[in-house]
């Protein structure tokens, strides 16, 4: 198939926020113990936490990470995980029916996250807790001293305090499932007097309120409308949640379930401006999405196992099995993202470790890369700067979930001086002969071409096994201003041009 695109260098979409690369960590099955942190273990650091793990994190360049949940947040009780870890208590974790031992705590967890260099993105439990017990947590964290829960940091061997900047207030608050689920009104009144509070310790902090757990909820997108015009003037993001599945097996509808994605993101969009001009409010209120990924390969077993489990530790939960197909998806995903950051300013995949994740690590073995973790590198790296149009013609489909889907996936970002090309051939048999026309770039010429391909769409990954992550690519060329050649069916490209 022919493609034809375009992209001009003074038609740009926006700066985009390097928080569209941010992750998410939760408290639930082997994400944090023997995840990130397995103390005994032949790669563990003085803290505890494994050094393997680590570097991979490392590798991904995440700029924050949402923790500590979740569902587990709702019934959370942060003082739990401070103090010495022989002192903490063992409780039951209501969310996934696990025991939490509470040997991760905040500054355990800030340990580890100050030393990858990552902003913490804290979210409160306003499930069986409120405001007090949010703004007690936001003072241990972020006052200097002399306050009762600052000076007890300070005697946990905290002298300086985190100044964590980004809050979320709750934890899909919708949902019947979350402990502690309300009415969108009642929840809008308690985020908004929560934001009023917490803004007054921490001034310029920012506040994520909880949208829709996803576009399926029945009470969606009442729920943003209702929420947002209890609050809209005290928070400064709504969060979008969505997980993707294929349990049909049908790969070009899965990748449909992109375009669905972007009416998600526009919907949410209109419904910020509805209420943004309902309540003639000056600020501006903008997209976190804060929980995104594939997850369906072991959903259903997961669901069935912890139900009805005797409240084990740590036990392995949705640790899904990532292919070369979910490597595509995450790819076009990404690519969305980066198109509609002019609404999206932070998006965290989720989860990190173990579950639902693009890395995953064995108790006392070893670590490996998903599928998933090359796309989602490749744009954390790559996907810096400003958001530019690309205009495509090219053959389309319809599908279940979407019409007029392009085969071709393109995404483009100019930073630093370099054009990088995010592209996806989504198409199952037929390459794509592709001519991209590049104005207001003089001389460019290819700096750099890496491709994933020629898997079959149900390979994976594992331990000491990592088939698939991106190889040196051939057949692009540019010249006068012209990015040419072909693309494999099913493939991934991320093309730079300086
Ligand atoms: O990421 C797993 C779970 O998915 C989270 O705890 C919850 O917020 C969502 O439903």
């Amino acid at each position: 198939m022919r493609v034809s695109a375009a992209i001009h260098r003074e038609f740009s979409i926006a700066q985009i926020d390097d928080r569209l690369y941010s992750a998410f960590i939760e408290h639930m099955g082997r994400a944090i113990y023997s995840g990130i942190y397995e103390p005994g273990h032949p790669q563990a650091d003085d803290h505890g936490f494994r050094r393997d793990v680590a570097q991979m994190v490392r590798d991904l360049n995440i700029p924050a990470i949402r923790y500590p949940g979740g569902n587990f947040v709702s019934a959370y009780n942060w003082e739990d995980g401070i103090g010495p870890k022989a002192d903490r208590p063992v409780r039951l974790d209501l969310a996934w029916r696990s025991k939490e031992s509470n040997q991760v705590g905040i500054n355990e967890f800030a340990i580890w996250a100050q030393d990858l260099g990552i902003d913490m993105m804290l979210a409160v439990n306003l499930g069986s807790r409120g405001i007090s017990d949010a703004r007690n947590f936001m003072e241990y964290v972020n006052h200097p001293s002399g306050t009762h829960w600052s000076d007890l940091r300070r005697s946990h061997g905290v002298k300086q305090p985190y100044n964590v900047k980004m809050w979320c207030l709750g934890n899909e608050m919708d949902g019947p499932w979350q402990i502690g689920h309300k009415e969108a009104k009642e929840y809008g009144r308690l985020a908004d007097e929560t934001a009023k509070a917490l803004r007054q310790l921490t001034p310029g902090a920012e506040m994520v309120v909880c949208g829709s757990s996803n576009d399926e909820m029945p009470t969606y997108p009442d729920w943003e409308r209702g929420v947002l015009e209890e609050c809209y003037e005290n928070v400064d993001y709504i969060s979008l949640h969505k997980y993707f599945g294929n349990s049909s097996r049908d790969t070009l509808n899965f990748f449909g379930k992109v375009e669905e994605t972007g009416r998600y993101i526009q919907s949410i969009a209109g419904v910020i401006d509805f209420v943004k001009a309902k309540k003639r409010a000056k600020n501006d209120v903008h997209i976190c999405f804060d929980e995104w990924n594939v997850w369906y390969h072991k959903r259903e077993q997961d669901s069935k196992n912890w139900k009805s489990w005797d409240w084990p530790e740590a036990p392995a939960l949705l640790e899904e099995d990532y292919t070369f197909e979910d490597t595509l998806f995450v790819a076009c995903l990404l690519n969305e993202f980066i198109r509609r950051s002019d609404r999206v300013r932070i998006a965290c995949i989720a989860q990190l470790v173990n579950v639902i994740a693009p890395i995953r690590a064995e108790a006392g073995g070893p670590a490996w890369r998903q599928s998933i973790y090359w796309p989602y590198q490749l744009a954390s790296i790559h996907g810096r700067g400003t958001a530019l149009r690309v205009a495509v013609d090219g053959p389309s489909y319809n599908c279940a979930v979407a019409d007029d889907v392009d085969y071709l996936d393109v995404a483009a970002v100019e930073g630093d001086g370099i054009v990088t090309l995010f592209m996806v051939n989504r198409h199952l048999t037929e390459e794509a002969d592709l001519r991209l026309s590049l104005t207001g770039y003089p001389g460019a010429t290819l700096l750099d071409h890496q491709v994933i391909q020629g898997h079959d769409l149900m390979a994976t990954n594992g331990p000491g096994r990592e088939p698939i992550a991106p190889v040196a690519g051939r057949g692009l060329a540019v010249e006068d201003g012209m990015v040419g050649g072909a693309l494999a069916p099913l493939s991934y490209h991320v093309v730079r041009i300086r």
